[in-house]
């Protein structure tokens, strides 16, 4: 799953859309993308019937209302969306969202027949004081909460902060302890079967081997998803 973050204009999103569109065959799992607000109708035209889906980057708890700015889960259906992500590091840092708003978000999301992408991930210095397991606890604990058949229906991916945007990837060692992590608290409220992705510089260089880990169902990208070859390299492997 790509995440374009907030990249793009019509005229780059339309050679990088055909792009990933033509080689998305070479992959072998589901290819996705989560495109800024103004470019999922641009999304949609161009992957419609395609086996590219795609996705919003954030959605409103709220339905509908006086909400100046925001943008609801069910506008995001009207325009086809498969995914919508949830509780992203950059959303829960710089837009102050708390884990109780990420899960009201993905409920939400679910009410309207999205698929929620949970983001958690540790800061640094939660590594560095070997606070990880607390932290992604806590992170994940209200949408633990929202249930076994709404786990059912969402995916979790795991972002450590330190990894996103540094070049700084996690091992597959360290990135599969807290992916078993995670797996084993979906697996306590009877939703061990949920995908869970890694995210934070992943490259086509290095995603097989953070594939080859038990508990790592797929990545969350984002620089390189901005690359039609590079993302494609990723999705093949
Ligand atoms: P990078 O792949 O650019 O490190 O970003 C990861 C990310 O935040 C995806 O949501």
């Amino acid at each position: 799953m790509g995440n374009w973050k907030m990249h793009g204009s019509l005229a780059a999103n339309a050679d990088l859309l055909a792009g990933i569109k033509a080689g998305a065959a070479r992959a072998t799992g589901e290819v996705a993308l989560c495109v800024p607000f103004p470019y999922l109708e641009q999304a949609r035209s161009a992957l419609s019937g395609s086996a590219v889906t795609w996705g919003a980057q954030d959605v409103s708890v709220h339905a509908q209302g006086a909400y100046t700015g925001e943008v609801s889960a069910s506008m995001l259906a009207d325009l086809a969306c498969s995914w919508v992500l949830c509780g992203h590091s950059e959303r829960r840092a710089m837009h102050g969202e708390s884990s109780d708003v990420v899960a009201a978000k993905a409920a939400t999301a679910l009410a309207a027949g999205l698929t929620p992408v949970v983001c958690v991930g540790e800061t640094l210095s939660d590594r560095e004081a070997d606070d990880v397991e607390r932290v992604i606890g806590d992170q994940l604990n209200p949408v633990l909460a929202l249930g076994a058949e709404a786990l059912s229906r969402l995916v979790i991916a795991y972002e450590p902060v330190w990894a996103i945007g540094t070049g700084r990837t996690a091992t597959p060692e360290q990135a599969q302890t807290v992916h078993a992590l995670i797996r084993r608290s979906l697996t306590e409220h009877g939703a061990g079967q949920v995908r869970i992705l890694y995210g934070g510089s992943v490259k086509a260089s290095n995603a097989a081997s953070l594939f080859a880990q038990a508990d790592i169902d797929g990545a969350l990208v984002g620089g390189a998803s901005l690359v039609a070859e590079e993302f494609l390299n990723i999705a093949a492997a």
